[in-house]
């Protein structure tokens, strides 16, 4: 099941807690007026473990645990399940895992959130790395097909198993959209609003543009969080999602 959003376009915005230690990160979120979603990545869980999850929750945020499990099925289970219990509404795992696994993390996820009376988390499939390349698939792990092909491919997987969204950039939003109808979530990183700097993002798009894609939220780091005044940032995301 994909996760419950309001019509307030702050629900729409995954502010991502990137290159923060914990007190920051904590204090960052308490600052930004109207922040419903932080993205909780590798870096941070890394160095402040699950508590900063818990912390996060008590300030009365929703949680995307962005930690792309890819194991056996039952680790990928005791994952999936621990991270809902924290709280945790939006769990990443790789398509790759496969089907069984899959079908583990989503029902080991349900049962562990509500055993520990934690909203029912959505699993989001990771497809292909942005970072990969086609050439460069075919190079190193022998994977002749193609991006766009196995993106889809790995989306079809995933939802035959149960999975209710996938990660996507802003260039695959659309396709995957045509063939996994709402609510099937669709989170889409890459968004750069008017004016913002690009940085490392090579194919960007603006948040109105990709919600008019299909996408169902979006995720939105440096633009907000190295902004100068990071309230301002955000409310500048939010207004062209208002209706
Ligand atoms: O700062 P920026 O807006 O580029 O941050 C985007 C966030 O989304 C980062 O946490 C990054 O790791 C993540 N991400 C991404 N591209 C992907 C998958 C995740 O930028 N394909």
């Amino acid at each position: 099941m994909a996760p419950s959003l309001s019509a307030d376009p702050a629900d729409r915005i995954i502010v991502a807690l990137d290159g923060m230690d914990p007190e920051q990160a904590l204090a960052f979120a308490s600052q930004v007026q109207g922040l419903r979603w932080v993205k909780v990545g590798l870096e941070l869980f890394v160095q402040a473990g699950p508590h900063v999850v818990a912390q996060l929750r008590e300030q009365g945020l929703r949680v995307f645990l962005d930690l792309k499990f890819h194991d056996i099925p039952a680790t990928m289970a005791g994952a999936c399940r621990r991270a809902a219990a924290l709280g945790a509404e939006l769990i990443t795992v790789h398509a790759c895992a496969g089907s069984e696994a899959l079908k583990a993390a989503q029902a080991a996820a349900l049962d562990g959130a509500t055993r520990a009376g934690q909203p029912a988390p959505t699993l989001l499939a990771v497809t292909v790395l942005t970072s990969w390349e086609e050439q460069r698939l075919q190079r190193e792990l022998a994977i002749g097909q193609g991006i766009a092909e196995r993106v889809s491919a790995l989306a079809q997987l995933s939802a035959a198993a149960g999975i209710a969204g996938c990660v996507c950039s802003p260039l695959e939003v659309a396709a995957l959209r045509a063939q996994h109808p709402e609510p099937f979530a669709l989170v889409t990183p890459g968004i750069r609003p008017k004016g913002a700097a690009v940085g490392d993002q090579a194919r960007v798009m603006g948040p109105a543009e990709a919600i008019a894609a299909g996408a169902s939220q979006l995720v939105i780091g440096r633009p907000i969080t190295k902004a100068d005044d990071p309230c301002a940032a955000f409310a500048v995301c939010c207004e062209p999602l208002k209706a």
